[in-house]
């Protein structure tokens, strides 16, 4: 079997003889491995039905991890894998790079060994000298449970699938106009009213079609600490995004005081665009949203907080006598100001808890916290200047990161955002995106944490439609931020792709076939 691996290792070198999983096989770890040695066994028992014991590291074994502090050179997630007709040995500095070689392994296997089931024996793994490591600390995957709520056996599943493509960060999208799916235990009516919506928009929202069927669903803080808890075990940070001020109507949908129009309520929107108002700058907001950033960071320890920060609506402040007295008592000029005093207030407040605040480009424009991190969205310009600041940065530009652009003009494709060939991100479009633009000075590409892709779920209705748009423009998304760009070589990965889809097939993975949409 040719070597397929996704993402491409930086060095790997075949050899002539295979490993043989054999009854006696036992893995051992050395102190610190022990994670990935149980990894590992969930990887190899199911498809050979052997035991594979776990152990100490005395004992005589053919399968041996270790944690090697002769490896940090690698870095925190480099990994050096050895498999030949005697052993296999994988090493790294640190459980990280463990786990990610026990991902490699998963990739040597034979495609149907992925399936869950037992498989014909014996299972061998080809011969290989792998050394690697990633390009980017931050290779992403964004995606947005309020357009459409996902269910939580999906979110494991789909943390399953960034794991074997090595992607480590997972941002959940869990509020905006058209739900708010976060359990706030002191502000309960954020669920018992934003989580719901009376209908959703289908179709595009020039056609104005909904379909008349309430949609909605949360998820408790045990269900989030669970996701939490399967993402460490995978080595993979989940990053909370909680919108504001703008994409905050189930919010003020909610707690109608959080708006500017108390008067005139509004209900969780149901149409896709912009939500109708903003939260308003009253200190009492401010308040409310610490409080639910303190719930949010009791959930998730990562180091990372999104607060959004996107497409902030600012007529109803200008229209709001309230908001304008708040901006002159600032000193601040205008109502981008007022938006970055509010991000800053947000922005203070996780510093104090030892945490960073990340938001989308907008939140550059009157100015930024220290040490925000930018996302950049509406192309590379938001990054460009965030990082020459000084300031980290994702790259996450629509033309190459939106995996809710379709993945071809074909008129067959489903629905997408956009008209039918308007916007198109392919698979060949995302191989070829490099996150570090020319225009940088290596001082300044250093502030590239690296890159993600986003799936906006406006027109993602459910787990397989999300897979279908995923697959397989994460698995080059994943190259792109774990390779080298050396060596970037397209027909070459279409070739790999095309052993790794087996694998995909074998997971039940929904993704759209290389033919195109009808499958030609
Ligand atoms: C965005 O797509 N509004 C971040």
């Amino acid at each position: 079997m040719p070597l397929a691996i996704i993402p491409r290792p930086v060095s790997c070198i075949a050899r002539d003889d295979p490993f043989v999983l054999a009854e006696e096989t036992a893995i051992t770890c050395s102190p610190g491995a022990e994670g990935a040695g149980e990894a590992l066994r969930a990887v190899l028992g199911p498809p050979t039905g052997l035991r594979l014991p776990v152990r100490g590291p005395s004992e005589a074994s053919r399968i041996a991890l270790s944690v090697d502090p002769s490896e940090e050179r690698l870095g925190e997630e480099g990994y050096r894998l050895s498999v030949n007709g005697a052993d296999l040995q994988l090493r790294a500095a640190g459980r990280l790079g463990l786990l990610r070689g026990v991902q490699t392994i998963r990739q040597l296997l034979p495609a149907e060994a992925l399936g869950g089931g037992p498989v014909p024996g014996p299972l061998s793994l080809p011969g290989v000298e792998i050394a690697d490591w990633p390009r980017f600390a931050w290779r992403g995957a964004h995606l947005d449970v309020a357009r459409h709520f996902l269910p939580l056996p999906f979110l494991l599943r789909f943390l399953d699938l960034l794991a074997l493509h090595k992607l480590n960060v997972f941002h959940l999208h869990l509020t905006d106009d058209q739900g708010w799916r976060l359990e706030v235990r002191k502000y309960p009516k954020l669920t018992e009213i934003g989580a719901w919506r009376r209908e959703s928009m289908t179709g595009h929202p020039w056609e104005g079609r909904f379909d008349g069927k309430p949609h909605g669903g949360f998820y408790t803080q045990d269900e989030l600490r669970e996701v939490v808890d399967h993402a460490s075990r995978l080595g993979i940070t989940v990053v909370p995004e909680i919108e504001l001020p703008g994409h905050s109507q189930a919010a003020i949908a909610s707690y109608p005081e959080l708006g500017n129009r108390p008067d005139a309520p509004l209900e969780v929107a149901t149409g896709w665009g912009g939500g109708a108002d903003v939260l308003n700058v009253e200190d009492a907001t401010v308040e409310f949203f610490r409080d639910v950033l303190a719930e949010v960071l009791d959930i998730f320890p990562g180091p990372f907080v999104h607060v959004g920060g996107d497409e902030c609506p600012k007529g109803p402040w200008r229209q709001s006598a309230r908001a304008q007295a708040k901006r002159r008592a600032l000193g601040l000029a205008d109502e981008d100001q007022l938006q970055s005093w509010f991000i800053a207030q947000m922005g203070s407040f996780l510093s104090g808890a030892g945490r960073r605040l990340v938001g989308w480009d907008e939140i550059l424009e009157g100015g930024l916290p220290p040490g925000a991190v930018v996302m950049s969205w509406r192309g590379e310009r938001g990054g460009i200047a965030a990082a020459r600041a000084g300031h980290d940065v994702v790259m996450a530009p629509e033309g190459r990161t939106y995996f809710d652009w379709a993945q071809s003009a074909d008129p067959r494709e489903p629905v997408a955002i956009g008209r039918p060939g308007e916007r198109v991100t392919s698979l060949e479009d995302v191989y070829a995106y490099d996150p570090v633009p020319d225009e940088l000075a290596p001082a300044e590409a250093a502030h590239v944490l690296g890159t993600q892709f986003q799936l906006w779920t406006e027109y993602m209705a459910d787990p397989g439609h999300v897979e279908y748009m995923a697959f397989p423009r994460a698995c080059a998304l994943a190259e792109v931020a774990w390779s080298p760009p050396e060596g970037r070589d397209l027909p070459d990965f279409i070739s790999r792709l095309d052993a790794h889809l087996r694998r995909l097939d074998s997971l039940g993975v929904r993704y759209r076939p290389l033919g195109g949409p009808a499958g030609g």
